[in-house]
């Protein structure tokens, strides 16, 4: 049984280096993330001084849902770029709100919450979820709070298996699906999709000429987007040909572990069967 002691560092640098010290020890021969989460959240809960919630907002299908918690009971779901926590997760930065009343589209889930902090959890660059403080006087935290959650949250990564939020392909093409026009015979969409195919492939790749030849930045966000996009038009092909994306992409991962048993090798590709 953890016994869990107020801490008494004199300032906060000593006082989240207790309170990290009792994370390391809560979380000895564990990765279970909710298990995990669960007693970081009670921790934080027990330790901290003026605080009315401390908890965590997980990232799933695209928007925050509530998980581990110390409180009273929140909002479940927050989409991205709404209140403290949808700010925090979109912008993957620190959010210290002084005064949650002036912050505009603060989610009130607790009326005696007047200030907040709110981290962003990545992991490789994905996004896991965010860690949420309220307090009920203003101005509680600051960049020493927000330096000391932040290497609470480092202890968090190194030692827990985070859920698996990503998407599956299938998944993918049956959401991509729910935007085509219903209207339009399997050849219109055929049609649809070889345009559709073209036209962002060469909006991708004129993008790519331009940062090369033309002095522009290249600009990775862009990219993304229309690399998003080929592959909408490639869902509506598959879908078309009553074709499963899952099944085209394992298809070709099959050739290729046949083509390049050992990985990419040129001999094996100027020599290959197929
Ligand atoms: N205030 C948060 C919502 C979560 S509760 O504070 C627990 C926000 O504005 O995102």
């Amino acid at each position: 049984m953890f016994e869990i002691e107020k801490i008494s560092g004199e300032d906060k640098t000593e006082f989240y280096k207790e309170l990290n010290t009792y994370l390391e020890g809560l979380l000895e021969g564990e990765t279970d993330w909710l298990a995990g989460m669960s007693n970081a959240s009670s921790l934080l809960y027990l330790t901290m001084d003026n605080i009315n919630w401390a908890g965590f907002y997980l990232y799933r299908d695209g928007e925050l849902v509530l998980g581990p918690f110390q409180g009273k009971p929140a909002c479940v779901r927050i989409q991205m770029g709404k209140g403290v926590c949808g700010t925090a997760a979109k912008t993957r930065e620190i959010q210290i709100v002084e005064d949650v009343h002036k912050f505009p589209g603060h989610i009130a889930c607790d009326t005696a919450s007047q200030s907040e902090i709110v981290l962003p959890i990545t992991a490789e660059d994905k996004l896991i979820g965010v860690l949420d403080i309220d307090s009920p006087i203003k101005g509680r935290f600051d960049e020493d709070d927000a330096k000391g959650l932040q290497d609470f949250i480092g202890i968090l990564n190194e030692r827990l298996i985070w859920p698996d939020n990503s998407m599956s392909i299938s998944e993918y093409q049956v959401k991509a699906m729910r935007t085509k026009n219903r209207f339009t015979s399997v050849e219109g969409q055929i049609l649809n999709a070889s345009l559709g195919l073209a036209g962002e492939v060469g909006e991708c790749v004129d993008h790519i000429k331009k940062g090369i030849f033309h002095g522009h930045k290249l600009n990775k966000d862009y990219v993304k987007k229309e690399l998003g996009d080929i592959a909408w038009y490639i869902a509506l092909m598959c879908d078309a040909l009553d074709l499963s994306m899952d099944d085209v992409y394992r298809e070709n991962i099959l050739k290729l572990e046949k083509r390049y048993p050992n990985g990419f090798d040129k001999g094996q590709s100027i020599n290959r069967a197929e």
